[in-house]
C-alpha cells in the first residue's frame, strides 16, 4: 500500500503573489495534501494581519481541493509534526535564494530528520517577483495587475489608498 504524503508550504505570505499560486497549484498536484502555513511572526512589520493573509490564500486556493490554509507559531517542524506532514515545500527563484533556503532547510533537517524539504523551481516568469516588492511597487502608485491574484490586487489598493 502506498503512504499518502502530506507536505506544508509554509511562508510570510503578505500577501500572496502568482508566483506563490503557482507553486501551491504545482504543489498540489504532486502531493496527496498541502497545508499552506502562514507564519506568525510578531517580528516582521506585515502590511496584512495573520487573518486577512489566511483569508486571501483560502480565496485564491479555493480551486484545489487538496490544500488548506493554516497559521502556526514556533517551530516549523513542530507544525509539521502536528500536521502529519513530511514535507516542506519552498520555492526557489533564482540562486540568491539558495543559500538561505540551504540554511533553514538543513537546520529543520537537524531538528527532525523525518522531514524533507522538497524544492521546486519557481515559474520563469515570475522569478523577479516577491512579497516585498508587490508591495513597495503598489504603496508607490504602480501597476501589479498580473503579479498577484485580482483580490489580492483589490485588498492592496484598498489598503494604500
Ligand atoms: O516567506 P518566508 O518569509 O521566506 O518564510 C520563512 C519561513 C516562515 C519559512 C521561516 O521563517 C520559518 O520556517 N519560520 C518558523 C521558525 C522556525 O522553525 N525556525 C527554525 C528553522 S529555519
Amino acid at each position: 500500500m502506498t503512504q499518502r504524503v502530506t507536505a506544508i508550504y509554509p511562508g510570510t505570505f503578505d500577501p500572496i503573489t502568482n508566483g506563490h499560486l503557482d507553486l501551491i497549484e504545482r504543489g498540489s498536484k504532486i502531493f496527496d495534501n498541502l497545508t499552506v502555513a502562514v507564519l506568525r511572526n510578531v517580528e516582521k512589520n506585515p502590511l496584512f494581519s495573520v487573518d486577512e493573509r489566511v483569508e486571501m490564500l483560502r480565496e485564491t486556493t479555493r480551486h484545489c481541493p487538496n490544500v488548506s490554509v493554516d497559521s502556526f507559531g514556533g517551530l516549523l517542524v513542530d507544525f509539521a509534526v502536528r500536521c502529519q506532514a513530511r514535507v516542506i515545500l519552498r520555492g526557489i527563484r533564482a540562486v540568491s535564494d539558495y543559500e538561505n533556503e540551504l540554511q533553514m532547510a538543513l537546520m529543520n533537517r537537524k531538528l527532525d530528520s523525518n522531514i524533507e524539504t522538497v524544492f521546486m523551481m519557481s515559474a520563469a516568469a515570475y522569478t523577479y517577483l516577491s512579497s516585498r516588492l508587490v508591495k513597495e511597487v503598489c504603496q508607490l502608485g504602480g501597476d501589479v495587475k498580473g503579479l498577484v491574484p485580482p483580490v489580492v490586487e483589490e485588498r492592496l489598493r484598498a489598503k494604500v489608498d
